[in-house]
């Protein structure tokens, strides 16, 4: 018999909390959110308003510094980042090492992970002007990789960084071009792009971002631990469900069998489950969800959805789902990536992109959180204990009496 109190009681009190839904890890100043109300601030400033006035860039340096850039450090800030966009040269090969038909995520784990190798400097944590390069380089070449893992996957000749473009527009640049044709994106296209950055940019202890911090404890490097949220994001029940959302939707494929659909998702017996929906902190509508249907709806317009029964499909979802009282008694609402995936199908990008976009804007959210933690002088390894439930001591048998 495992004696519980004398294993773990020593240590304090012992909590057994799957999924960390009460547990918090560490302390935080950056994000702040009320699920039940459906607030989300970003050093206390509104998501809403954040994503109305300002743009990504400003919100990194917000993230990043805790207080908004007056107009000269934000100048700063801006051409500091432009002028990290390029990425070493000899990374090409990298890219090129791959499987042609690899997920840009997979690519993007490898590339991130092995800027350690490119950016050596960067790797001393220990040095505070090299955590600022760190978190320059990232920000900056992120959609760099993001938009060359792409091309790569798609056969296409790589697109350099165009300092003349801002950050969003530079983006697109960078995945619609081709050596035939500059791709001009469209200022409410450019705009779109820059608030889903904007609004995927931070989210409190989420579990990519929990990852980074716990890679981070152990002293890694800021490219290891970027790398290792990457991966944690890639999954279907985090920033995988944008591309999961689309592939339902296709799955979907004409309005007249939505009711199946939803009919499966309120089935106990069916794993289905509606992609898009719910979320583990808002039980109220999410702010950032908000702001991207508003979004959406100007692209869509825009872009025009007549020929596209995918987003005509999203569009009727929305409706049914949300007069339907079995989302409302579980209060399960569209989350961002419903929206998110919407713009983006309507943009052009793949399904295999939505991810990689995400991840490029949540690294900001990532660094600042690791910058955080790094001058936190009580940062401990993380090392979460467990509830053994396997047999208690027993004695080896050799492989012949077995
Ligand atoms: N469709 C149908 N039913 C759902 C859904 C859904 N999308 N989400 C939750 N439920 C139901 C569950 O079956 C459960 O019902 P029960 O109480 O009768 O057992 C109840 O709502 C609560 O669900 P949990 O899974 O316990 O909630 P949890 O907080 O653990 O999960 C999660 C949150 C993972 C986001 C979940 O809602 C889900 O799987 N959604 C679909 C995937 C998705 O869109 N993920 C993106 C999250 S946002 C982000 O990462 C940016």
């Amino acid at each position: 018999v495992i004696d519980i109190q004398k294993l773990y009681g020593s240590a304090g009190v012992f909590t057994y909390d799957p999924g960390f839904t009460s547990t918090a890890a560490c302390e935080s100043a950056i994000t702040f959110i009320d699920g039940a109300e459906g607030v989300l601030l970003h050093r206390g400033y509104p998501i809403d308003q954040l994503a109305a006035e300002s743009h990504y860039l400003e919100v990194c340096y917000l993230l990043l510094y805790g207080e908004l850039p007056s107009a000269e450090q934000l100048e700063t800030f801006e051409t500091t980042v432009t002028r990290h966009t390029m990425i070493h040269e000899q990374m090409h090969n990298f890219f090129r090492g791959f499987r042609r038909d690899a997920h840009p995520m997979a690519t993007m784990v490898g590339v991130v992970g092995a800027m350690s190798a490119f950016y050596h400097d960067s790797t001393d944590i220990n040095d505070p002007w090299q955590r600022e390069v760190a978190s320059f380089r990232l920000i900056a070449k992120m959609p760099t990789i993001a938009a060359m893992a792409y091309k790569y996957s798609i056969g296409q000749p790589f697109v350099y960084p165009r300092n003349d473009l801002d950050y969003a527009a530079n983006f697109l640049n960078m995945c619609f071009s081709v050596p035939a044709e500059q791709y001009n994106p469209d200022p409410i296209l450019a705009r779109a792009m820059d608030r889903i950055f904007t609004l995927h940019a931070d989210h409190e202890q989420n579990a990519s971002t929990s990852t980074v911090r716990l890679a981070s404890s152990s002293g890694a490097n800021p490219f290891a631990c970027i790398a290792a949220g990457i991966a944690c994001l890639w999954g279907p029940a985090h920033g995988g469900a944008n591309q999961a959302c689309l592939e339902m939707l296709r799955e979907i494929g004409t309005v007249d069998r939505i009711p199946e659909f939803i009919a499966r998702a309120k089935d106990k017996n069916d794993p289905f489950r509606l992609m898009g929906f719910g979320h583990r902190v808002y039980k109220n509508f999410d702010p950032r969800a908000k702001v991207m249907k508003q979004s959406a709806d100007e692209v869509l317009e825009l872009l025009g959805i007549e020929n596209n029964p995918t987003l005509q499909v999203a569009k009727e979802l929305e409706k049914q789902a949300l007069d339907d009282p079995y989302f409302a008694e579980k209060k399960l609402f569209p989350n961002v990536d419903f929206y998110s995936g919407i713009i983006l199908e309507a943009m052009g990008f793949p399904t295999s992109m939505f991810t990689p976009i995400f991840a490029l804007s949540r690294t900001v959210g990532w660094i600042s959180q690791w910058k955080e933690q790094l001058s936190d002088p009580a940062l401990k390894i993380g090392r979460p204990r467990q509830l053994y439930t396997g047999p208690t001591q027993r004695d080896y048998v050799p492989v012949a009496k077995r």
